[in-house]
């Protein structure tokens, strides 16, 4: 989503400039919901990214607008921050912190890069502290899958939550009820069209964990059909070989998200408390034993952007 490609800044259509006159554009991408433009901004020299999204009726605008509101409440490390948003008769423009290090879902996959468990640790504790962050502010994120987790660069493992589009803000008394996302990744009150709430992000954080350490799909099926099935049964289980060495505490980790009924599942906070993520001495384990993530194959392969 964030792989820039070189444009000939003709390209560019001339409202962007009318409206976006501080930023010059550089080059663009497709995402999944409109284009990304990576920009600098003239006075300051700071690279950001310029997130086109179509938005014609009141509807539409409503929802980027709400993803707007939603951004203007979050301000954290690893989450994306928005620095400025834009409308235009046909497009909103969000000017985004520029985050140049790929999807995580492409670190998760690369033969080349060999991950640790130390390594998805470092990951989950930053998401998990995302979440809490958001989770303070009432803000549930709902989208919480590999694809919407970039990494600040190709050296680091410093990573930010991204793509607040089916984000809401959470109402104690309100009965919010949603059906959408990406099949994986679904908690089942979401599929059961039940009320969704904080630890519903935290069934995905689980879902996650268990990819980052396997390369596998928890409750993949053959068909969406069959996935949804898994996890309305909370089918799921750590026989695969590619779970032999992985830590007790990091399947106590997972054990403790993907439970059925959300009352049950650790919240954000718990979950940094939790030994897989807090405990030092656990750490040094891990890292003088070199405890590797899975072997390097993958059932889980994101829908293509096209
Ligand atoms: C920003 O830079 C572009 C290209 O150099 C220039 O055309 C534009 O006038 C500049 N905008 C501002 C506000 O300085
Ligand atoms: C891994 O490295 C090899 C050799 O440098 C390269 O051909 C291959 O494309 C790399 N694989 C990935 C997934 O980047
Ligand atoms: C999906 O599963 C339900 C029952 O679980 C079944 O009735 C339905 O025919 C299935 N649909 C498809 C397309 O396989
Ligand atoms: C989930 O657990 C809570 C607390 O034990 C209980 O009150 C609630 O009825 C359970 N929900 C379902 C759907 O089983």
């Amino acid at each position: 989503m964030y792989d820039f490609e070189m444009i000939d800044l003709a390209t560019v259509e001339i409202a962007f400039f009318f409206f976006l006159f501080p930023f010059l554009f550089s080059l663009s991408s497709r995402g999944r919901f409109g284009q990304v433009h990576k920009c600098v901004e003239n006075s300051s020299g700071l690279t950001l990214a310029a997130k086109v999204i179509k938005a014609r009726s009141q509807k539409e605008k409503e929802i980027v607008k709400n993803e707007i509101q939603v951004m203007n409440n979050l301000d954290h490390a690893n989450l994306i921050q928005l620095y400025a948003a834009y409308e235009s008769r046909n497009d909103i423009i969000l000017v985004l912190e520029y985050v140049g290090g790929g999807e995580l879902f492409d670190r998760i996959i690369d033969e080349n890069y060999t991950l640790m468990e130390l390594d998805a640790v470092v990951f989950i504790r930053q998401i998990c502290e995302g979440l809490q962050h958001m989770h303070k502010m009432y803000i549930l994120h709902l989208d919480l899958k590999p694809e919407n987790i970039l990494c600040v660069s190709r050296v680091t493992n410093k990573i930010k939550i991204i793509d607040f589009g089916l984000a809401r803000i959470y109402k104690p008394r309100e009965k919010l009820r949603v059906n959408f996302g990406t099949p994986e990744f679904l908690a089942p009150e979401v599929i059961n069209y039940d009320f969704v709430s904080f630890n519903t992000d935290m069934w995905s954080l689980g879902v996650i964990t268990y990819m980052i350490l396997s390369g596998l799909c928890p409750f993949l099926g053959d068909d969406d059909n069959q996935t949804l099935n898994n996890i309305l049964a909370c089918q799921w289980n750590f026989e695969e070989q590619e779970f032999v060495e992985t830590s007790k505490e990091a399947k106590d980790f997972i054990s403790r998200l993907l439970i059925v009924n959300k009352s049950w599942r650790m919240g954000a906070a718990e979950a940094l408390r939790h030994p897989w993520l807090s405990d030092s001495v656990l750490h040094h384990h891990l890292y003088t034993k070199k405890t590797m993530c899975r072997s390097r194959r993958s059932s889980c392969v994101p829908m293509t952007d096209s």
